[in-house]
C-alpha cells in the first residue's frame, strides 16, 4: 500500500548523521500477514527518515530482548474475542507474567489491527499498550485503534509516529504518497467484477444445514491466489429487507442522498453502501433514546456487553425498528447512523494451480427464523440467491502467507477441517497432487450426519483411492447417540499423529474459532504429551515450537 512512496531529502547532511544509526524495533502480532505488511510500510518510511528500522515477527524474539531496546512500534491485530493472533501469545504470556523485567528505557507506541463489530475491539493492541506502560516504558505516541479500513488510520499512524522516533527533532524528511502503488490492478477499494459460473448444494437438500459450492470466474482480471488464500466478497442488501426497513422509518426509497460525494436513491445507498442487517451501536442508542424502550434504556446505561449481546440474539436493525414503534428517521438521519457495508472473505476451496480461471467456495448459507420472521446472512445468502447470472460478485484475494502448503513436498500435512473447514484443505490436496507431491497427506473431516453432510464425497474418496489421501478420518457427530468430533479421532489415532509430527509434519486447522480450535487444540497437546511421553508444560513447549516454526497454524473465525 505504501510502496508509492518517494522522499524528498531536505535535511541537512548533520542530522541525517545523528539519527542515521538509531535503530527502531518494529514488532507484528500477526493472523493472517496483514500487521506484517504494515509493518514493513512502517519501516520503510522509518528508512525514509535516516532510521534503522528492524522489523521481527512476535515468535522471533525472546521476551528479555525488550529489555535491550530503545525504540519500539508494536503493530498487533486482534484475534477471536480480544485474544492475541497466533504468532503473538508466547512472547505475550511472557511480557505479562511478573518474571518480566522493567523496561524504563523504552519508548514506544502501539498500531492496533480490529474490527468494531467485535465486542473485544483491538484487545490485542491495548493489552500491548498497557502493559508496557505498566512496565516502564514510555509511550511516547498515543495508540491508534484501526477498523477494518485500516489502510488509512494506520498510513497516519506511521506518519505521525516516526518522527518521534527520530527524536521529535525537525522532520527531517518529507515523505508524500502517491497514489498508492497496488500489486494487483483490482483490491478493495476497486474489487473485480466477476460472474458466477456454479452455485449448487454440497449438502443433500434434506440437510439440516445449506452448504453450497460456488465457482467464480475471475478470468481476464490479471488475478492469481495461492491455495489457503481467501477472497473477499463485496455483497449487496436483499431488496425486500431494503423496503421494510424504509417503511419502517417512514421513508419511500426515493430520497435523493449523497453518499462519498455521489447522488443517489436512498434505496440504492442502503443497497450497496451500509451495514443494514447488524445495527450499529449508534443506531441501538438513537432507537433506545427515541422510542424510551425501558428495557433497552437499562441495558445501555448498565454498559454490560452481554446483557445487550443478549438482547440482540436474534434481533436486527429491522426488528428493532418494528418492535420501537415511533422510530422515524429521515433519510439522512439515517444514513449517519450506519456503518459502511464490509466485504466478507471466504477460505478458497480450489487450487489456484489447478483452476487458475476461477475460485471455488465452500459456503454455508446463514438463514434463521426469528421474531417472526425469516432472517438471512448477508453475504452467504447474497451469492446463495444470485439467480440471474449477469449479476456481477464483485471481489477481491487477501492472502494468508502462513496458511500454505509446505514447500517441501516430502513433509506429512494434517488437515482437520469440520464443516466449512474443510474448504481450505480440498484446495491444499488439489494443490498437492498438481505438485505431483510425495508427502503423505491425513484429513480429519466432520459434520453432522454422513448421509447428508459429506461434503464433495466423490471427491474425496477418489483421493484416498488414488492414495493422494493417505488417512482419512471422519466424525459426524449426529449419526450417533453420543457426539463423536475431529478432536475424538484424533486422540484414537494419538501414535500416529505423533509420529506424523516427529516426521516433520504441518499440522493445519480450519473452522469454528470459539469450541471446535480450542477443543483441538487441547486434543493436540493431550496427544503429544501422551504418546511424546512429556509433562504438561513440555508438550506446552513442544507445540509452541510447532507454531514457531509455522507447523502449526489455523484459519478459524
Ligand atoms: P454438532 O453440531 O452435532 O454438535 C460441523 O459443524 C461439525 O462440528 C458438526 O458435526 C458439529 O457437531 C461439530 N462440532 C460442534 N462443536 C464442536 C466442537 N467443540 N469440537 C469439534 N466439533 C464440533
Amino acid at each position: 500500500f505504501f510502496a508509492g512512496m518517494h522522499t524528498h531529502m531536505i535535511q541537512s547532511a548533520g542530522a541525517a548523521q545523528q539519527t542515521a544509526s538509531r535503530v527502531i524495533n518494529i514488532l507484528y502480532g500477526s493472523q493472517t500477514g496483514t500487521a506484517e505488511s504494515v509493518a514493513n510500510d512502517a519501516a520503510g518510511i522509518a528508512k525514509a527518515h535516516g532510521l534503522k528500522p528492524v522489523v521481527k515477527g512476535m515468535d522471533e524474539i525472546e521476551a528479555d530482548a525488550l529489555a535491550g531496546m530503545e525504540y519500539l512500534l508494536v503493530i498487533t491485530s486482534t484475534y477471536g474475542e480480544g485474544e492475541m493472533p497466533d504468532n503473538a501469545q508466547m512472547l505475550w504470556d511472557a511480557v505479562k507474567s511478573d518474571a518480566m523485567p522493567r523496561l524504563e528505557k523504552l519508548q514506544y507506541s502501539v498500531l492496533a489491527l480490529g474490527d468494531t463489530s467485535y465486542d473485544l475491539f483491538c484487545q490485542a493492541g491495548k493489552d500491548w499498550d498497557e502493559r508496557l506502560a505498566a512496565l516502564g516504558a514510555q509511550r511516547i505516541y498515543e495508540r491508534t485503534d484501526c477498523d477494518v479500513d485500516f489502510e488509512e488510520p494506520a498510513e497516519a499512524w506511521i506518519k505521525a509516529v516516526i518522527p518521534f522516533m527520530s527524536g521529535g527533532s525537525t522532520t527531517a524528511t518529507v515523505v508524500e504518497a502517491e497514489a498508492p502503488a497496488e500489486k494487483s490492478q483490482y483490491n478493495r477499494k476497486n474489487p473485480f467484477p466477476a460472474k458466477m459460473l456454479v452455485n449448487r448444494w454440497v449438502t443433500a437438500p434434506s440437510s439440516s444445514k445449506e452448504t453450497r459450492h460456488y465457482e467464480i470466474s475471475i478470468a481476464g482480471s490479471g488475478m492469481t491466489y495461492e491455495a489457503g488464500d481467501a477472497l473477499c466478497v463485496v455483497p449487496t442488501n436483499c431488496p425486500e429487507l431494503i423496503k421494510d426497513i424504509v417503511d419502517a422509518i417512514g421513508c419511500n426509497g426515493d430520497e435523493s442522498e449523497f453518499v462519498h460525494g455521489e447522488l443517489m436513491p436512498f434505496s440504492e445507498a442502503l443497497r450497496t453502501q451500509f451495514e443494514i442487517k447488524t445495527p450499529s451501536k449508534e443506531l441501538i442508542e438513537e432507537i433506545a433514546s427515541r422510542s424510551g424502550n425501558k428495557e433497552l434504556n437499562a441495558i445501555l446505561q448498565s454498559g454490560d456487553k452481554d446483557k445487550l449481546a443478549d438482547y440482540l440474539w436474534g434481533r436486527d436493525t429491522l426488528d428493532l425498528l418494528r418492535q420501537n414503534p415511533g422510530c422515524e428517521f429521515s433519510a439522512a438521519e439515517f444514513i449517519e447512523l450506519l456503518k459502511p457495508l464490509q466485504h466478507r472473505a471466504y477460505s478458497i476451496s480450489s487450487s489456484g494451480k489447478k483452476y487458475p480461471d476461477s475460485v471455488h467456495l465452500t459456503v454455508a448459507s446463514v438463514r434463521y427464523e426469528s421474531f417472526d420472521r425469516q432472517h438471512k446472512g448477508v453475504c452467504s445468502t447474497f451469492l446463495a440467491d444470485l439467480v440471474d447470472d449477469t449479476t456481477e460478485v464483485r471481489c477481491f484475494f487477501t492472502p494468508n502467507k502462513v496458511f500454505r502448503v509446505p514447500d517441501d513436498n516430502s513433509l506429512p500435512m494434517i488437515m482437520v477441517g469440520p464443516g466449512t473447514g474443510l474448504a481450505p484443505f480440498r484446495a491444499f490436496l488439489q494443490e498437492r497432487e498438481y505438485r505431483k507431491a510425495s508427502g503423505k497427506n491425513w484429513l480429519f473431516f466432520g459434520d453432522r450426519n454422513a448421509a447428508t453432510d459429506f461434503m464433495y464425497r466423490d471427491e474425496i474418496e477418489a483421493m484416498q483411492a488414488s492414495g493422494l489421501l493417505t488417512r482419512l478420518d471422519l466424525a459426524f457427530s449426529r449419526d450417533q447417540a453420543e457426539k463423536i468430533y475431529v478432536q475424538d479421532r484424533m486422540r484414537e489415532n494419538g501414535a500416529e499423529l505423533f509420529a506424523w509430527l516427529e516426521q516433520g509434519g504441518y499440522f493445519f486447522v480450519c473452522g469454528d474459532a470459539y469450541r471446535m480450535a480450542k477443543d483441538v487444540d487441547k486434543a493436540l497437546h493431550d496427544v503429544i504429551a501422551e504418546h511424546g511421553k512429556m509433562s504438561e508444560q513440555q508438550a506446552v513447549d513442544y507445540v509452541n515450537q510447532l507454531k514457531k516454526d509455522k507447523r502449526y497454524v489455523r484459519d478459524v473465525y
